[in-house]
């Protein structure tokens, strides 16, 4: 097969080199152009990631010279997918400009999530969303697809599964990595030994996106889950990982062992079809009564390729008509890069990229 070749914008991010390390190699895609800010332009790659762990890449994708966020540089590069892990600031009208010229778009930007055309996508969520694609088409050449909020890229595939039990409301609190602020994103200072009880319009985001996520297309229009969300949201000092703490109300009563049997049986489309980035099983129930942690469980997941794919899942309680639960999604992975070439694997197999 012919691989499609792709862009990465705000290669140099903590998103953006997770695109890097995870595009290295790809079955389906080839690398033909890294953006950045002005700051990182002329710089090879391998030579300009500052801070952090570098990625794990080949020393031709380390070569390769970022360019500057222009539409012109990335319609030169010769790449029809463009994968985005800019500042929404940056990203909203770029995007737009990027589809006008007949671009595939898949970005973790928050612009235009909540769009009427515009998928919300977790494949082994809402994967008949992706239909939306056809509509915005109807209008332009190309296509925006955009990834959740990375809270809500665990909450939403942990929640799937149960929604066959009548989901009515859920009460989350988080427990979220510094990495989710970005390169540049908490002072040190104000968050070592610390824990910061507010994250600006996060708690918003949880709340609609679940909604939009887990909501009914008819035709050409999804209708949200009429379900409530109460989420209140904190940042702690870990790295990566951001866990969540779960309750859930249920239209009747529900065992625990009702509820561990459908995540351990859930798997959907990505899971039946095989996409390189699918993990084998997207929900692993820890049995522990101590899991999951950041620093043991945020990068579960099987193949090697899907690492940091799974949500993780324990500590379950059922009381009633309610459920308690801890669940930890890998930010940056399943949160942000990987979900987003998950996204871009599944476009692919149902043959929405061409043209
Ligand atoms: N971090 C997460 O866990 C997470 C999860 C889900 C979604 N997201 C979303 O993903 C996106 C990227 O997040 P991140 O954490 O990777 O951010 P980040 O670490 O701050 O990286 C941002 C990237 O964008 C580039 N950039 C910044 N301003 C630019 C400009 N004016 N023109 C061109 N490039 C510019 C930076 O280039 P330089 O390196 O040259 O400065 C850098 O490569 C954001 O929209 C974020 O909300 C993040």
């Amino acid at each position: 097969m012919k691989k499609i070749k792709a862009a990465i914008l705000g290669c140099n991010g903590l998103v953006g080199r997770q695109f890097a390390r995870l595009l290295d190699d790809h079955p389906y895609f080839a690398l033909s152009c890294l953006t950045a800010s002005p700051r990182s332009s002329g710089k090879r790659f391998g030579e300009s990631v500052a801070g952090g762990r570098p990625p794990a890449i080949s020393k031709k994708t380390a070569s390769l010279v970022i360019r500057e966020t222009t539409v012109a540089a990335i319609i030169k590069s010769g790449a029809r997918i463009v994968f985005s892990a800019l500042p929404a600031a940056v990203s909203g009208d770029l995007e737009l400009e990027l589809r006008r010229k007949g671009m595939f778009i898949f970005t973790n930007a928050s612009s235009h999530r909540m769009e009427a055309t515009v998928p919300l996508l977790i494949p082994e969520v809402n994967a008949a969303h992706l239909e939306l694609v056809r509509e915005q088409r109807r209008h332009h050449p190309g296509f925006i697809v955009t990834n959740s909020n990375c809270v809500v890229a665990g909450l939403a595939l942990a929640l799937k599964p149960l929604t066959v039990f009548g989901v009515q409301a859920v009460t989350v609190t988080t427990f979220q990595a510094i990495s989710g602020a970005g390169q540049r994103g908490v002072a040190a200072w104000d968050i070592m030994g610390n824990v910061i009880p507010y994250i600006a319009h996060e708690e918003e985001k949880v709340s609609r996106e679940t909604k939009k996520i887990l909501g009914l297309l008819t035709g050409r229009r999804i209708t949200d889950h009429g379900m409530e969300i109460y989420p209140s949201c904190s940042r702690v000092a870990v790295p990566e990982g951001h866990l969540q703490s779960v309750n859930v109300e249920f239209s009747s009563l529900v065992s625990e062992g009702d509820i561990a049997a459908a995540w351990t049986g859930f798997s959907a489309e990505p899971q039946h079809l095989k996409l390189p980035t699918a993990p084998r099983q997207p929900i692993v129930v820890s049995g522990a009564a101590d899991r999951p942690q950041p620093a043991l469980d945020a990068d579960a997941g099987e193949p090697a390729r899907a690492r940091g794919m799974a949500v993780t899942v324990g500590r379950l309680r059922s009381h009633g008509r309610r459920c308690s639960f801890f669940l930890l999604v890998h930010n940056t992975v399943r949160g942000a890069a990987g979900g987003c070439l998950l996204n871009a694997e599944l476009t692919l197999k149902k043959k929405l990229l061409g043209g």
